[in-house]
C-alpha cells in the first residue's frame, strides 16, 4: 500500500473517530464549554504564544485550537485537519463560545498539502499529543512546517516519546512487552473499534495505519527542513494511561509503577526557523 492509501484510510477512520469523541468524558466538552483551558501545563511553560498568530497542525475538533486564543493569549489560530467532521465541530464549537473567524479558524486539509490550501506565514506552528505516529513520512511534514513558519518563528511538538511507544498496554515494570517497531520500518496496522478516548464505538472503518518514529528522525527532519533545534526534553510520565498499570502520578501525569529507573514516555521540542 503506498502513503496516499495509508492516509486516505487514517482519514476515514478519523472522520468516525471525529463523531464520537465529543461525546466521551476524554475530551469533557462540557467543562471546555464552561470555560475550561484544554492546554495542559507542559505546553504553557514551553511555548509563548502571547500575542502571536498559530497554526496549530492536526488540531482534530477544535477544542486546543480555540482555547490557545480564548484562554492562553494568542492573537489568532488556525487549525488544521483533514477530518471533515472534526472540521465541522470545531466550526461549531467556535461559534458556541462566540469566538470570530477573525480570532479562530478551521482548515480541512491533510496536513502534508497545507501549503496548498493557506498561503500565510505564522509566529507559530504547533501540533500536540498523537499527531506524527499518523504520518509515513516526516520530510514532507518538516517541509509543509518550515514553509509556513514566518522567519524567526517557533516551532513546538509534544507528543508520546516514541521509545513508551514500542511496548504493549498490558506491560508493567517486570515485564515491558516489547510489540511494536522504535523505527519507522513498516506500517502498524490495527483493528480497533476505538481509540484512547473510548471503545467500541462501531466504526466500520476499524483499520488504520500508524508509523513509529525515533527521535533521531524527527531531530533530523526538522534540521533538514532548515530548523534550528531550540530544546529537545524527554519527560518520565505519559500524557495518558498508555499502560493498564499505569497510574495518575498527578493529574494528567501517568506513570509506571515500580520501574527501577524512570523510561522516557513524553517528548517536546522548540525550534526556530532562521
Ligand atoms: C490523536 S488526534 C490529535 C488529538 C489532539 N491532540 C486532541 O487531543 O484533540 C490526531 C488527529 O490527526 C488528524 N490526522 C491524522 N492524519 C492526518 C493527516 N495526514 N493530515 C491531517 N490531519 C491528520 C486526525 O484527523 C486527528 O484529528
Amino acid at each position: 500500500m503506498d502513503d496516499r492509501r495509508y492516509r486516505a484510510e487514517n482519514r476515514v477512520h478519523w472522520d468516525e473517530l471525529a463523531a464520537h469523541h465529543p461525546e466521551t468524558d476524554h475530551y469533557d466538552v462540557d467543562g471546555f464549554l464552561d470555560g475550561a483551558s484544554t492546554i495542559r501545563s507542559l505546553e504553557r511553560t514551553e511555548l509563548d504564544v502571547c500575542d502571536r498568530r498559530l497554526l496549530h497542525l492536526q488540531c482534530h475538533f477544535g477544542l486546543d485550537t480555540i482555547s490557545w486564543v480564548r484562554d492562553e493569549g494568542a492573537a489568532h489560530a488556525t487549525g488544521v485537519d483533514f477530518s471533515p467532521t472534526a472540521i465541522e465541530t470545531a466550526r461549531e464549537l467556535r461559534e458556541a463560545v462566540g469566538l470570530s473567524v477573525e480570532q479562530v479558524r478551521f482548515v480541512e486539509s491533510d496536513v502534508y498539502d497545507v501549503g496548498d490550501v493557506i498561503d500565510e506565514q505564522f509566529d507559530v506552528v504547533v501540533t500536540t499529543y498523537g499527531t506524527i505516529y499518523w504520518l509515513p513520512d516526516l520530510a514532507p511534514w518538516a517541509a509543509a512546517i518550515a514553509d509556513r513558519l514566518a522567519p524567526g518563528g517557533t516551532f513546538y511538538i509534544a507528543d508520546g516519546h516514541p521509545l513508551a511507544g514500542m511496548f504493549h498496554h498490558e506491560s508493567t515494570a517486570a515485564d515491558l512487552r516489547f510489540t511494536y517497531p522504535y523505527f519507522n520500518e513498516e506500517a502498524i496496522t490495527e483493528e480497533i473499534d476505538g481509540s484512547y478516548a473510548g471503545w467500541d464505538f462501531g466504526l466500520e472503518q476499524q483499520r488504520s495505519h500508524g508509523f513509529a518514529h525515533g527521535l533521531g528522525e524527527i531531530v533530523t527532519a526538522l534540521v533538514e527542513a532548515g530548523l534550528r533545534i531550540e530544546f529537545l526534553h524527554e519527560h518520565p510520565w505519559s500524557f495518558f494511561q498508555r499502560f493498564d498499570a499505569m497510574v495518575e502520578d498527578e493529574p494528567g501525569r501517568w506513570v509506571l509503577p515500580d520501574v527501577p529507573y524512570e523510561l522516557p514516555l513524553t517528548f517536546s521540542l522548540k525550534a526556530t526557523r532562521n
